[in-house]
């Protein structure tokens, strides 16, 4: 009976405060930037070099170990910038093609994640990859 009392008066309030996550936490736990970012693909490009060049190649196009993200599967309507941050933060399980699986990548801050994919979608634009 007290137990229940106690629960009346409590369960409202705990509820209430994990309705109250600050949302820029929540985007960082998401591994999103903070709300306003501006991806910079030059700044990109030197991120991505450091990397991703090991797998996905020197400009994007594939190597031994990865795909190409310049590819029209990569394209941002199949592949909405979202699937990049989830990529960094949890890996990639195989499922479009034969080089295994791609690891979490935690040095990439969610930051760092923005300005690559300005990077690659640039060079998919160039590509003409839209
Ligand atoms: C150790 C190798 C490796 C590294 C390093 C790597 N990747 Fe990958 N990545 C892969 C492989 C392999 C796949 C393909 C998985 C498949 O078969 O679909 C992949 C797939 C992806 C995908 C597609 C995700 C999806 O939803 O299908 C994205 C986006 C991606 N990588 C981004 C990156 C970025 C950005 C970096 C650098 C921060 C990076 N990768 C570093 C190996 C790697």
């Amino acid at each position: 009976m007290k137990m229940s009392l106690i629960m009346i008066i409590f369960l409202p309030l705990i509820l209430a405060a994990c309705d109250n996550v600050d949302p820029e936490q929540r985007r960082l736990a998401m591994h999103l930037p903070p709300v306003g970012f501006q991806g910079n693909a030059e700044q990109g490009q030197v991120l991505f070099r450091k990397f991703c060049t090991s797998c996905h190649g020197f400009d994007g196009k594939g190597s031994e170990q990865g795909p190409p993200l310049i590819h029209p599967v990569y394209r941002a309507a199949h592949h909405a910038d979202l699937a990049f941050h989830m990529a960094v933060r949890d890996g990639v399980q195989p499922h479009h093609w034969k080089f295994g699986k791609m690891p979490p990548q935690p040095e990439v801050s969610p930051e760092d994640t923005g300005h690559i994919i300005a990077y690659v979608r640039r060079q998919q634009r160039q590509a003409g990859i839209q």
